[in-house]
Order: C-alpha cells, then sequence, then structure tokens
C-alpha cells in the first residue's frame, strides 16, 4: 500500500510539473484526482484492509490525496487568471460594445439657433411657467370674457382657473409685471392646445415669444428685426409675406408666412409667426403708462420653422422619440 502511495505521490508530481494547458490538467485530474482515479481506487482498496492495517495507511493516503489536490487548484488558479491575460479565457479580440451617444434634439438645436439670433440683436431670454393662470394666459392680454380660445377646445383646463398655457404671450405679462422698460427678451417655452393630432398640429408645441417696449418703438423696427431675423435663419432668398391679421394684445397685427414646398408636394405659404404692436390696454394691465411708452411683440412656431428649414412634413416626428428621425441631426 505504502509503494502505491509513494508511486502514485512522484507520478502525480511528475505529471503536474509537465502541464501546458488546460487540457493537460483535465487529463491529470480524471487520471488522479476523478471519481475512478487512481487516489479513488486506492480509498477502495484501503476499505478492505484489516482493522489492524487501516491506521497505518490512513493517515499517509489522506496527506497524498490533499497534497495532489491543492497543488492542483494551484497550477489551475494560474492559467484561469494569469497576471499577463495569456492563455485566459477571456477573448481579446471581440469587438467592445458600442457605447450610444445623445445628442440635442432637433428643436432644443433650433431653439439654440434663434436664441443666438436673438440675443445678438440684444434680447435677454425669460421664462414663465407652463401652467397658468387664466388671468395671465387670457385676461391680462386683453382676451374679452367671451373669446372662443377660452373654449374648452382649444384650452386644456386644469381647473377653473388654471390652464396649461396656449401660448408664450402670457410670459410677457409676467416679465412687463416684474421689471421696467426699457425691455427687450425673448421667451422661448413650451404650448398645449387642445386639438385634433394630425400631420398639421399636435397638442403640445414650442414658441419663441418676442417682446420689446421702450419710448418710441415703431412697426417699422419690428418688420425689420423679423426679416433680420428669417434671413439669419434660412438665408438671405427665404420667400416670405406679411399678412394684417388679428390678436386682442396687439393693433395693429400681423401674421408672417414663409414659402414652402415639401418633398414631393406643391408648394405653400405657411405660417410661423404672428405680431404687432402691443395695444395699450396691455400696456395698461400692467401698469406701464402707454402715452409714453410703446412696444412691438410677437410669437414664433418652433416646429414649424424647424419643419421648413430641415423638410420635415409631419410634426409628429418631434415627438415620437424614434431614434431612426432623432439620429439624423
Ligand atoms: N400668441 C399668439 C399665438 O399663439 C402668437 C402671437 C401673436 C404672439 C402676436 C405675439 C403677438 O406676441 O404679438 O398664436
Amino acid at each position: 500500500m505504502l509503494d502505491k502511495i509513494n508511486l502514485i505521490q512522484s507520478g502525480f508530481d511528475q505529471d503536474i510539473q509537465n502541464v501546458k494547458s488546460l487540457d493537460d490538467l483535465e487529463i491529470i485530474r480524471i487520471k488522479y484526482l476523478g471519481r475512478k482515479g487512481n487516489i479513488a481506487e486506492l480509498f477502495e482498496e484501503f476499505k478492505t484492509l484489516s482493522k489492524d492495517e487501516k491506521p497505518k495507511y490512513g493517515q499517509t493516503l489522506n496527506i497524498l490525496k490533499n497534497n495532489c489536490q491543492s497543488k492542483f487548484d494551484e497550477v489551475i488558479s494560474k492559467f484561469e487568471a494569469p497576471e499577463n491575460g495569456a492563455g485566459s479565457y477571456a477573448d481579446l479580440t471581440i469587438p467592445p460594445r458600442v457605447r450610444e451617444i445623445g445628442t440635442s434634439h432637433i428643436l432644443t438645436q433650433t431653439l439654440n439657433e434663434m436664441k443666438s439670433i436673438f440675443k445678438g440683436l440684444g434680447f435677454s431670454v425669460y421664462e414663465g411657467p407652463e401652467l397658468e393662470s387664466d388671468f395671465y394666459n387670457f385676461t391680462a392680454l386683453n382676451f374679452p370674457p367671451d373669446h372662443p380660445a377660452r373654449d374648452m377646445q382649444d384650452t386644456f383646463f386644469v381647473t377653473p382657473e388654471f390652464v396649461l398655457r396656449t401660448h408664450t404671450s402670457p410670459v410677457q405679462i409676467r416679465l412687463m409685471e416684474n421689471k421696467k422698460p426699457p425691455l427687450r427678451a425673448i421667451m422661448p417655452g413650451k404650448v398645449y392646445r387642445n386639438e385634433a393630432i394630425s400631420a398639421k398640429s399636435y397638442c403640445l408645441f414650442h414658441q419663441v415669444e418676442g417682446l420689446y417696449v421702450d419710448t418710441d418703438v415703431t412697426f417699422a423696427e419690428l418688420k425689420g428685426i423679423l426679416v433680420y431675423f428669417l434671413k439669419q435663419f434660412f438665408g438671405a432668398d427665404i420667400k416670405f409675406r406679411f399678412r394684417p391679421s388679428f390678436f386682442p394684445f396687439t393693433e395693429p397685427s400681423m401674421e408672417v408666412d414663409i414659402w414652402w414646398t415639401p418633398e414631393g408636394k406643391q408648394g405653400r405659404w405657411m405660417e410661423i409667426l404672428g405680431c404687432g404692436m402691443v395695444d395699450p390696454n396691455v400696456l395698461k394691465n400692467v401698469n406701464i403708462d402707454p402715452e409714453i411708452y410703446t412696444g412691438y411683440a410677437f410669437g414664433m412656431g418652433v416646429e414649424r420653422i424647424a419643419m421648413r428649414k430641415y423638410g420635415i412634413d409631419d410634426i409628429r416626428v418631434f415627438f415620437d422619440n424614434d431614434k431612426r428621425f432623432l439620429k439624423q441631426f
């Protein structure tokens, strides 16, 4: 028995020294440490020994087993976690996972470009809340009590008194309440309308409001600044027209249309903004004397402006969050 133990020990020692791969190790494991390996066989033989003989060999046999197992563990751990990575299971040729990097939404990019044009003209940026009281959204802007825009069809009423703002014009009121003229600011933000959703209209969109209040502000200045904006934003050959219009908070009022030929369709005029001279009633509502001050205001639709610039003919794509669309910008 003792001879056999020594033989196995020296055989194992020799084999383990010559190991070159995990496959070699597996062969050794089966040969010596497996359930039917040499050592297991010896233990079977050990069972058949007489009571007197057992104590003689039991301890030596256990030492053999533990010796072999710990040497084996030591060698296999070197193969599995080598210091320099050589021979490890990690496949260093696998291409790395590509991390997707986001970009600004096209509306954010459009807004930023609009802001930078107006900042260059001396306008600051001012913001107001999206949840507005009926007073700011309508009353202070000179909407008569029975004006159709207050109707449930256009306006999302949150409570009888509070609405999701239907335009950015209420921010004009907040600005004029908080600061004294001269005032020159743009007011970008989201607006909400309870409209049937289609390629042309969505329940949510963005506007950039503009306001300039000072002594002697003229309609000619309003036209001048809008033409400058259009040419800066779209290029010098942009085709546009001014069209008389009506808003409760401006007098006179007009709208600006730009010419657009969507791909594969007939050319048409598209309205992109409303504007006018601030109505004296509005100035009075915020305690600015209309005898001393005049002002102009405008409100631009950001989605339509982006649609014209980038050739997008369905407003809904801005809000779908389809990466195939978003990634193009
Ligand atoms: N608030 C108007 C709208 O949502 C747009 C507008 C028209 C804004 C005339 C103005 C303005 O500031 O002067 O349709």
